[in-house]
């Protein structure tokens, strides 16, 4: 049956069974190239399918899911909700922390054991590295990481692959420039890391001497058989780049603000950059947003211009892991 012929209401199927590792999803690591391109990424095709002809469906009907954020977001935690609203479940949403008892001195722990009492799954956003794995050893139920502090932003990393895969028609052999604050850049970490899954990626960083990747990420990319190569300087990679990924200063992060001052606005993308960039068809530009600069919205009109399109591929993965997440709780 074509999927123009099917109902609204027709199941959505998913592809490779509930594979054990979805218990949790805490860090990239836990993936394999397998699990990417054999469950995940066509389930979230899928899941995009569904969406276009369909708008949603009842396969997740009665599923909860909360998703508890202490730290700001729009994107991460509304695709979340639209993502488990499109699949028939219903969501509870505590982003305004100081509302909640942890403004009162819960510990992270016990407000975990208490959402889980409610909801199915709880999605989990916290300043510090490490409170999403602390979250999950107490946890029944499982968690996702939407971001702990610096550390690993694993549901952002897939949908920037999905993206590649999607806008170039492939991840094996491109050469990927991140570039921006990539000490504190939590996408870059992940993503970096999962990039190590796929044959003759070449990986560039480029940042102010203060905001390199950390040295433990880079000796663990060597490990894996990727050697980044680092830079200053944008125009020195832009003619090789096929994904350029940007990122922002992460201000908030800083110890120091004279620290940020110094280095903010390193870094600009706009056409004249771009003119110098491969074409579209060869070349994309990721930013897993909020920008706050960093590419100018002229740039927003260039074929190549892929973040909004980052945006909603984000809603069909993170649909796909609700539903390969939630189908056997
Ligand atoms: C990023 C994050 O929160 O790490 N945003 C996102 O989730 N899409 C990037 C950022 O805040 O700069």
């Amino acid at each position: 049956m074509g999927l123009l012929s099917r109902p609204p209401s027709a199941p959505v199927t998913i592809l490779g069974g509930f594979p054990s590792w979805l218990q949790h999803v805490l860090s990239v690591q836990q993936f394999s190239r397998e699990d990417l391109d054999n469950v995940i990424f066509p389930t979230a095709e899928k899941m995009e399918s569904t969406v276009k002809f369909s708008g949603k469906s009842g396969f997740l009907s009665g599923k909860v899911l909360t998703v508890l954020f202490f730290e700001p977001s729009t994107r991460t935690s509304s695709s979340f909700v639209h993502a488990i609203e499109r699949l028939g479940g219903s969501s509870c949403v505590i982003n305004e922390v100081k509302f909640s008892s942890a403004a009162k001195g819960e510990t992270l722990e016990d407000t975990i054991l208490t959402m889980e009492r409610y909801s199915d799954a709880i999605v989990l956003r916290h300043p510090e590295i490490g409170s999403v794995r602390r979250a999950a050893s107490v946890a029944h139920k499982p968690i996702i990481n939407a971001g702990d502090g610096a550390g690993e932003h694993p549901t952002q990393a897939l949908l920037d692959l999905y993206t590649i895969r999607e806008k170039l028609g492939r991840i094996d052999g491109q050469t990927v420039t991140m570039v921006g604050d990539l000490k504190h850049g939590r996408t870059v970490h992940s993503l970096a890391r999962l990039l190590t899954l796929y044959h003759d990626v070449k990986i560039n960083f480029v940042s102010p001497d203060i905001l390199r990747m950390p040295p433990e990420f880079i000796s663990q990319l060597r490990g894996q058989g990727v050697t980044p190569v680092e830079y200053d300087r944008l125009d020195e990679v832009i003619a090789e780049t096929n994904v350029l990924y940007v990122t922002r200063i992460q201000k908030e992060r800083f110890e120091n603000l004279a620290d940020y001052e110094a280095v903010k606005g390193s870094y600009v993308v706009d056409p004249k950059l771009l003119a110098t960039a491969k074409p579209a068809g060869q070349m994309i530009v990721m930013h897993p947003l909020p920008r706050v600069g960093e590419i100018t919205t002229e740039v927003d009109s260039d074929p190549r211009a892929a973040y909004f399109d980052q945006v909603e591929y984000g809603m069909y993965v993170r649909m796909a892991l609700l539903a390969l997440i939630l189908r056997g709780n």
